[in-house]
């Protein structure tokens, strides 16, 4: 089975792009960050252990030693991470997140500076990244189901306070300890928070990111985002992720997923992700189609909100019809033939002239057939005119009770008496004539007719 993306023309892949490798400065962990020695405590907390770094920041187990509970503390990594734009976005990202205040998302307790570095503490996740429980494979669909609807609910929050995320991943969705999650009819095994609003971007500012600049994750990322249209990167982008995470969740593979950075942005842009139900079959359809309106090309298509997505979500999982309706055969086409114009004009060719010559065919044998239609209605008409003409002559000859004159015709020789027909020789033609008259005048003939005088034909029937 074909599990890759249909390939598609490489879009134009934005100039600020072809200087990155698929490991992104962007992206998270396991990747080849260098090693620095664990900075000192801030104040008031003790770093127990390191608990995963990214691109920008590493974030440490501590304790808050005031309060006496365990926190998850994120400081920037020094060097040459440290720099002014880097601090800049390490403090946006504090501040977005403590305006937010939402069980789906990780709860910011305290933004501080130590040592001349920003820091700040917040709630902390025992059951690790959402990407680490994937690792083991794909969730069941119902599970997905309640996470996905968890962390779109959590993004319509923050959408509401103008916050877009824009790097939405596993990677960034944290796993607590089971609970009930706003909105969740039944305790999850694992409450999804949403984490790490470091590329996070305020709706009603320009922001710090240029146009044309590519920031996120490829594989999770927005088409309008992967194309550096900046301005164009509004809550839309996030459904788009979340439709991601719920192909990924339900897969166990992200729905792009190219050889390098480049090749997956290429395939963002202009490739149609291979259906879920086709990489597992159990998935159930409405999940698919939910999955595949988050992740339509065009923002305009994909659900209006979060919350619509995430209520959608709901929806399916309490068994009621779901609002997204299914891409149609046509639709399909039409997105293919957008994708490939050049093999569907070619096709499309292909498919006239093949219309042409079958259209002209059949003309000509309706043509042919029509033809032999009438010539066969003349023949049947000349047939029956003939027949007609036939029994006209038939019926005129009874009527001349040519058996009267036949009897007294010296040349009848009678062969036969048949009830009241007759049959014999007449004028050197065998005849057959008719005594419907009165039976009398059948007396003339001899009741039994000499032997040898006469010849036995058919007997005349009318
Ligand atoms: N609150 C938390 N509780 C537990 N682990 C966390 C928490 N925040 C972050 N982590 C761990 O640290 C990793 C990096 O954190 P993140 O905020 O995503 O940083 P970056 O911006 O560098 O990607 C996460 O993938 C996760 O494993
Ligand atoms: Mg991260």
């Amino acid at each position: 089975m074909d599990t890759r993306p249909d390939n598609a023309p490489p879009t134009a892949i934005p100039q600020t792009l072809s200087s990155l490798g698929q490991s992104s400065p962007f992206e998270d962990s396991g990747g080849t960050v260098p090693e620095f020695p664990t900075p000192s405590s801030p104040p008031r907390y003790e770093i127990l252990s390191e608990l995963g770094r990214g691109g920008m920041g590493v974030v440490y187990l501590a304790r808050q030693t005031g309060l006496d509970r365990q926190v998850a503390l994120k400081m920037i990594l020094a060097g040459s991470h440290a720099g002014s734009e880097s601090r800049g976005r390490f403090r946006a990202e504090a501040e977005a997140v403590a305006r937010l205040s939402h069980p789906g998302i990780v709860q910011v307790h305290e933004v501080g500076e130590h040592d001349g570095l920003p820091f700040f503490s917040m709630e902390f996740c025992a059951g690790g990244g959402l990407d680490r429980r994937l690792k083991t494979g794909p969730l069941l669909p119902a599970d997905t189901a309640a996470l996905v609807e968890t962390l779109a609910r959590a993004m319509h929050h923050a959408h509401e306070r103008g916050i877009v995320h824009r790097d939405l991943k596993p990677a960034n969705v944290l796993l607590a300890a089971c609970g009930l999650a706003e909105g969740a009819a039944k305790p999850q095994a694992a409450v999804p928070k949403i984490t790490d609003f470091g590329l996070a971007r305020k709706l009603d500012d320009a922001g710090r990111t240029r146009e044309g600049a590519v920031i996120g994750t490829p594989n999770y990322m927005a088409p309008e985002q992967a194309s550096g249209k900046a301005r164009e990167v509004g809550p839309a982008a996030d459904v788009w992720a979340l439709g991601a995470i719920l192909y990924e969740c339900l897969t166990g593979r992200p729905p792009f997923l190219g050889a390098t950075t480049v090749d997956t942005l290429a395939l963002v842009m202009g490739a149609e992700p291979v259906s879920p139900r086709r990489l597992q079959p159990k998935v159930p359809r409405d999940l698919e189609t939910i999955c595949l309106k988050c992740l339509e090309k065009e923002p305009g298509r994909r659900y209006a909100s979060a919350s619509e997505l995430a209520d959608d979500l709901g929806r399916s999982l309490r068994g009621e019809p779901i609002r997204a309706r299914p891409v149609g055969t046509g639709e399909r086409v039409v997105k293919w033939a957008r994708r490939k114009p050049a093999i569907a004009s070619l096709l499309a060719g292909l498919a006239a002239v093949t219309l042409l010559g079958t259209a002209g065919v059949t003309w000509k044998y309706l043509e042919s057939e029509e033809q032999r239609k009438l010539a066969e209605a003349e023949r049947a008409d000349a047939v029956d005119a003939r027949s007609s003409a036939l029994l006209a002559q038939g019926k005129a000859d009874r009527r001349s009770t040519p058996w009267r004159s036949a009897l007294t015709e010296s040349s009848w020789r009678p062969a036969a008496r048949v009830g009241t027909f007759g049959c014999g020789t007449w004028s050197g033609a065998s005849r057959c004539v008719s005594s419907s008259p009165p039976a009398a005048t059948c007396a003339a003939w001899p009741s039994t007719p000499p032997a040898g005088a006469w010849r036995l034909e058919a007997p005349f029937r009318a």
